[in-house]
């Protein structure tokens, strides 16, 4: 429900146009929270289905609406049915099929890449999950790729079903795969994304309505902290910068930690060092000091990091147990004197 003095122009648009992006479906306001920071850019949006179905002087009314909202827009229209619109200079209608994977190819080639594709055409699972594979790898990157009327995913009339959403929602796992891809490789090394979509920025989930954000997805697996990913090298930068403005010891022993998954102890001990100086202490710092000299092989300070912090914290079970197994395992096996 939106009320009339709060009416976003978008969905002004909608309505003036006639299309059922608002009142049966509720997506215009989406739309525009998602599409009002490009409003003023030279956007190319390709819609699939034009609307009006087989009649040749019906339809265009989104394809009307998108030219109005973007006033720099270069807006393409796709309809397997034959169209006979003229909706100005800015917008261009094609003919052909969403199921067709050759036309879509050409089209991709032809026509894009796209700032916005939205596919509102047939709605049968199939063409979605094709249409998607084929244009998502030809839209920009920080585009955006639409899929509206999800809903169909459910009904067996589409390709859909009810339990499970068939092939649609199989898409949309095949979307998380790739936006999550390098934690499915962390644990798969020879699984591959559906092609385009280890540039998956986003994906979004509406009522009936998914929207998958492309963009830069190189943040690095937790399980693989790369010191060459730049993200991190860039996270490393603004929290050295912060540790030396404003240092805390929780801050410090993250940095440490962080250069530890990293491999790079030394650093790691320096930085825990630092805190140790200022917080000698804190827990976190003594256990984490206490780890980081086991990998550097110094069994001497390791132990005396855990013996102080079992001194701050004697109660502490787990503690005292680290503390208890670390010197069994450093201390020398005395071979028994035999004869
Ligand atoms: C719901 S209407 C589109 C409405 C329009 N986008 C709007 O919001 O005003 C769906 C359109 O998709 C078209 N269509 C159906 N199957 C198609 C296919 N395989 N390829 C391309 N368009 C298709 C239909 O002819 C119909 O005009």
């Amino acid at each position: 429900m939106i009320a009339d003095d709060h009416i976003d122009p978008l969905t002004r648009l909608a309505i003036r146009h006639g299309t059922d992006k608002w009142g049966p479906h509720f997506y215009t306001p989406i739309y525009h929270e998602l599409l009002a920071p490009l409003r003023d850019r030279p956007v190319k949006l390709l819609e699939i289905g034009v609307g009006g179905y087989g009649f040749r002087k019906i339809g265009g009314a989104s394809l009307a609406m998108w030219a109005d909202y973007f006033q720099w827009g270069t807006i393409i229209g796709l309809d397997v049915a034959e169209k006979q619109l003229n909706l100005g200079p800015r917008v261009t209608i094609l003919q052909g099929s969403q199921a067709d994977p050759g036309f879509l190819s050409k089209l991709a080639v032809e026509q894009g890449p796209f700032d916005i594709v939205i596919d509102d055409g047939s709605h049968v699972a199939e063409h979605v999950a094709l249409s998607f594979n084929k244009l998502f790898p030809a839209v920009v990157d920080d585009g955006y790729y639409i899929i509206e009327d999800v809903q169909t995913a459910f009904w067996p009339a589409y390709g859909g079903s009810p339990n499970g959403g068939g092939e649609t929602l199989r898409l949309a796992q095949a979307i998380l795969e790739g936006l999550n891809h390098v934690e499915v490789r962390a644990a798969a090394a020879n699984w591959s994304p559906l092609p385009g979509t280890d540039r998956i920025k986003s994906f979004r989930a509406y009522h009936n309505v998914f929207v998958v954000e492309k963009g830069d997805n190189s943040e690095p697996s937790t399980q693989n902290l790369d010191s060459g990913n730049s993200h991190v090298v860039g996270a490393l930068a603004l929290i050295e910068r912060e540790m030396a403005r404003a240092p805390t010891a929780a801050g410090l022993a993250h940095l440490g930690l962080m250069y530890s998954l990293m491999g790079q102890n030394q650093r790691a001990f320096q930085i825990v060092q630092q805190g140790l100086a200022a917080w000698p202490q804190d827990l976190w710092l003594l256990s984490l000091g206490s780890r980081v000299a086991g990998y550097l092989g110094d069994a001497t300070t390791q132990i005396k990091l855990l013996e102080r912090a079992v001194a701050v914290d004697p109660a502490d079970p787990v503690l005292s147990n680290m503390l208890r197994q670390t010197r069994e395992a450093s201390s020398p096996i005395v071979e028994p004197i035999s004869g």
